[in-house]
């Protein structure tokens, strides 16, 4: 029995009903189908970090961490920074630890857009960026991403831009297409934004999952950028432990402050134990820096697997994400195609139009690399069953 209130609301995010990701969910569930549709690892992490963890609590660090996060934390973060792309962020006023990537999200757009402000953002696009900037009172301005190389269109950004315009997110690598930045988007990016008030929003959580030798062009490896940007990562997803919900974020300190004002009054700080966990865990830059190639195992793997699929991929350069485009056997919505594919073949995807406020259908799936080996195999044998229709 559910209790009824006869209290009047008005909804702020009149848009946010059940998504597509619930009706998934439900339906995967019934079907008892082979996952390959979330974000989520469904292998274990180091055991090294459940130990860190267990030892933190049992030492006793169960309370309030400080509100920016573990000084010793911060320190690794901005030496591993420093390392990799060239910037040294300062640790007492430039870093903070967030509780989830998120919550970095939120707080980073609550705390500099105002009322009445534009943010462009790039879709398909992660689900949580257009509502975050909807409740500031602010206008998310969706900018269509090329089909089917999921490129920025930099003359579009360039004409998008109005005097209200406050933000711009981009995300490299990018969920769900696998798209990475190259050294000429981060160009235009400066190009774009020179002369002009616009802070960019980078969420790089898959910052360490970029294949083929290539780099992460990350907002901290072009100087010109870093000093407007927010960059936003996930220890979810480099250590496999998305359920322990603790990230970060990096910003110069004029922003980090606004930032700070939010994250203090959302969250305080992040989860203690977690955060020592960590800091020791990073003394290894192995830890990070093994990630890509073992990513790129499991990516080379589905696609040798789907080879015999009728599904057509597209090439993905970085993130837990293929997709595969099935627009030349049928004429079905990706949405129905992802159903028949949970009820007749057992097996979990995600349709590219939930990455679209306007349900854009490119007739893609998107699949989650993200999984153990035998997950991987039978989900893609059961993709090799499919018929054209
Ligand atoms: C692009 C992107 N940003 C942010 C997040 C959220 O990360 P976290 O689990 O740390 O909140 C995800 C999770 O799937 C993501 O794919």
């Amino acid at each position: 029995m559910t209790l009824r209130s006869s209290v009047k609301t008005r909804t702020k995010l009149p848009d946010v009903g059940t998504t597509i990701f619930t009706v998934i969910g439900q339906l995967s569930s019934q079907h008892n189908a082979i996952n390959l549709s979330q974000g989520a690892p469904n292998f274990a992490c180091d055991a090294r970090l459940v130990a860190g963890v267990t030892r933190a609590m049992e030492e006793g660090h169960n309370q309030y961490a400080p509100m920016t996060g573990l000084r010793p934390l911060k320190e690794r973060i901005v030496d591993k920074i420093a390392s990799l792309y060239g910037t040294r962020y300062d640790v007492d006023s430039e870093v903070l630890i967030t509780a989830s990537a998120s919550e970095g999200l939120y707080s980073a757009i609550s705390g500099l857009v105002h009322p009445g402000d534009e943010v462009i953002y790039f879709e398909p696009s992660f689900d949580s960026y257009a509502p975050i900037v909807r409740l500031q009172g602010a206008t998310p301005v969706a900018i269509k991403l090329t089909v089917p190389d999921f490129t920025v269109n930099w003359d579009e950004v360039r004409a998008a831009i109005t005097p209200r315009t406050r933000m711009i997110i981009v995300n490299t690598p990018h969920n769900p297409s696998g798209k990475v930045f190259s050294a000429e988007d981060l160009q235009q990016l400066a190009l774009v934004t020179r002369n002009t008030d616009i802070v960019i929003l980078s969420d790089e959580v898959y910052e360490h999952v970029v294949f083929d030798g290539e780099p992460h062009h990350g907002m901290a490896t072009h100087p010109q950028l870093a000093e407007r940007s927010v960059i936003i990562s996930s220890f979810g997803k480099t250590y496999h432990v998305t359920g322990w919900r603790v990230g970060y974020c990096v910003a110069p300190a004029e922003l980090m402050d606004e930032i700070c004002k939010v994250h203090q009054f959302l969250m305080f700080s992040a989860d203690t134990p977690m955060q020592y966990a960590f800091a020791e865990h990073m003394a290894d830059p192995q830890t990070w820096l093994s990630l890509s190639a073992f990513y790129q195992r499991k990516r080379d793997l589905l696609q040798s697997l789907l080879a015999e699929s009728p599904f057509k991929l597209l090439p993905s350069q970085g993130s837990f994400f293929l997709l595969a485009d099935y627009s030349h056997f049928s004429e079905e919505s990706d949405s129905e195609m992802v159903k028949r594919l949970i009820v007749d073949h057992g097996v979990a995807t995600i349709p590219l139009s939930a990455f679209y406020a306007d349900g854009t259908d490119n007739k893609i799936i998107r699949l989650s690399f993200a999984k153990d080996e035998a997950t991987l195999r039978a989900g893609a044998a059961a993709l090799c069953q499919v018929k054209p229709r």
